[in-house]
């Protein structure tokens, strides 16, 4: 009897990548993102057991990922990294438009960047950018572990000094996705010259639009809240993408450029 509808083939194959998961899990840890750092706020409470519910049933992490994730967790700024549900959905993303050249605005050791690089054809391209390199040197040898370092261009130096670099190079309209994580206070800016650099069709993501919490009530003197927010707003009423604001982790916003 098939499953739900599903071809038995199908249905086969998923019970048996199951029982390849369920023996990974059972070998490591299960999936903490609860773990890490403060929690966040979000339309399901982050330390609720139906968040812990939709990790533990929908995250199917590369061996090599989940390593670089334990390695990151110990480092005294561990919860900067993305959260292992949002780096999925960046990678199955760029999965089904085919990407082949992606930025990464702010780094950190290194998760997302393999992350995509990882699900990038062996021809694809990860422009990486972040002005530490410390951090970087965390997760770099596990790029190479999982044999998609030659996917990824560091670049490191100020985001904006590359993506000027990409814009004067002859790169507009040539990228397929872009991730917004770097310094809040310079959002609209990242966020103006990827949507250059992006072709239509292409997708730019944007991660901690709900900063905590704090867009509710933006500070005077909280510029970075004020960014986002500033940002937040402008999007909504931003002719040029289709956009959808997601509660995952601190506030993922995909904005679809037309
Ligand atoms: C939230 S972390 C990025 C997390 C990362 N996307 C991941 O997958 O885990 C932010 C990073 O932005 C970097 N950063 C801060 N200011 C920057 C700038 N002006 N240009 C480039 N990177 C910057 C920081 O060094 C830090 O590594
Ligand atoms: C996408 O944007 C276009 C142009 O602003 C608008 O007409 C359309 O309704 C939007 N689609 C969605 C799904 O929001």
């Amino acid at each position: 009897m098939s499953l739900f509808g599903v071809p038995k083939e199908v249905a086969v194959g998923t019970a048996m990548l199951g029982v390849a998961f369920a023996a990974g899990m059972l070998a490591g840890k299960r999936y903490p993102s609860l773990g890490f750092g403060t929690p966040r706020p979000s339309i399901i409470g982050k330390s609720s057991a139906l968040q812990q519910y939709i990790l533990d049933h929908s995250l199917r992490e590369h061996p090599v990922l989940k390593k670089l994730r334990l390695l990151t967790a110990d480092h005294p700024y561990g919860k900067m990294m993305v959260s292992c549900d949002q780096a999925q959905l960046m990678a199955n993303l760029v999965k089904l438009i085919k990407a082949k050249k992606v930025i990464e605005i702010g780094v950190f050791t290194g998760y997302n960047t393999l992350n995509m690089a990882l699900v990038l054809p062996d021809n694809g391209k990860v422009i990486a950018c972040d002005i530490n390199e410390d951090y970087v040197k965390i997760g770099k040898p596990l790029w190479k572990e999982a044999g998609v370092e030659h996917k990824i261009d560091l670049r490191i130096k100020p985001a904006i000094h590359t993506l000027d670099d990409l814009l004067a190079g002859g790169e507009v309209e040539t990228f397929d996705f872009a991730f917004i994580d770097a310094d809040k206070e310079s959002y609209n800016e990242y966020y103006e010259k990827c949507l250059r650099l992006v072709k239509k069709g292409g997708i730019i993501a944007i991660d901690n639009v709900l900063w905590n919490g704090r867009v509710l009530k933006p500070r005077r003197d909280d510029l970075a809240t004020q960014s986002i927010h500033r940002l937040n707003e402008k999007l909504l009423r931003d002719a040029r993408i289709n956009i959808s604001m997601l509660p995952m982790e601190d506030g993922l916003t995909l904005a679809f450029k037309l």
